[in-house]
């Protein structure tokens, strides 16, 4: 069934729906986005999406399309006219159309893009099982802080973990894990510390990071925000990732290596119950 998607301004059929040939996101990937989950139909996190949103932007020196009450009333007007009741919003604010010049442009009217997609968010099979990861060099650019849709390597990262036969890709810089290919990554040691790389230019500051690590400060579980090795995940007892459209998964093997029992460790089975609950009652 075909879609009502939003481009700037308008609302139209999927296959209608129409951006120029010199837009820079399309010409530079000189662009932005953001996803945020819908659960039972209503956005989640998506005040600190809006705000993860601006940052990028002016780390960019690019204007905001829109207000933030207006991008929040379009998103609601796709979860209606495109029935959402459970999946993503998607939405991609790039610097607009001009003549191809690697300097900005001064005067391009930024592109407003933002669709839906279905996705089985909390019913999501792979919670039950856990997923395989497999670790590869992080190719990619030196402000992974930028939400940016330059998505190539972490796209590539993804295809070396399919033809490996995994799930996902953990990205590797001088030895310590900087995170998953589209989530933050997470290991828990023998004591039960939960480790995951503190925020920097070298990962995206995850919504659902931010999230989760509060409900885990607030459930007295121990949290090192600091950089780990892929040895140290090799031997941890519990992996797990976090992610808008993930929420909490657990990992079961890393480069093949069981971790831990093999199955979904108990503090990712926690993490992604307590985040659920938290959910279903924003919702
Ligand atoms: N990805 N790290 C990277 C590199 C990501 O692309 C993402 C999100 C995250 C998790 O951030 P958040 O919790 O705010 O979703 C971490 C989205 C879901 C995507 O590209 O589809």
């Amino acid at each position: 069934m075909s879609r009502t998607v939003y481009v700037n301004g308008a609302y139209a059929a999927e296959e209608e729906a129409k951006i120029s040939v010199f837009d820079r996101g399309f010409l530079f990937a000189d662009g932005v986005y953001e996803v945020s989950s819908v659960i039972r139909g209503r956005l989640v996190d998506n005040r600190s999406h809006l705000r993860r949103l601006h940052r990028s932007l002016s780390e960019l020196e690019m204007n905001a399309p829109a207000s933030d009450s207006e991008i929040e009333s379009i998103q609601y007007e796709l979860i209606a006219r495109n029935e959402l009741d459970e999946g993503i919003v998607y939405l991609q604010v790039t610097r607009g159309a001009a003549d191809r010049d690697f300097n900005y442009p001064e005067d391009a009217r930024p592109t407003l893009v933002m669709f839906t997609q279905k996705k089985q968010i909390i019913d999501n099979p792979l919670a039950q099982t856990g997923i395989t990861v497999v670790t590869t060099p992080d190719i990619r650019w030196a402000r992974r802080d930028i939400k940016t849709v330059g998505l190539l390597a972490p796209s590539m990262a993804k295809m070396i973990a399919k033809r490996a036969g995994a799930d996902d890709a953990w990205m590797v810089e001088q030895g310590f894990i900087t995170e998953g290919s589209s989530n933050n990554a997470y290991i828990v040691t023998d004591g039960g510390v939960i480790v995951t790389r503190q925020l920097g230019h070298e990962i995206l500051h995850g919504i659902t990071r931010q999230a989760v690590l509060k409900l885990a400060d607030e459930t007295q579980l121990h949290i090192e925000e600091r950089p780990f090795t892929v040895a140290e995940a090799h031997s941890a007892k519990e992996a797990f990732i976090t992610s808008a459209s993930a929420f909490v998964l657990p990992v079961r093997s890393i480069d093949s290596i069981p971790v831990g029992d093999g199955r979904p460790g108990p503090i990712a089975q926690q993490l992604r119950a307590l985040y659920i609950t938290a959910v279903l009652a924003e919702s």
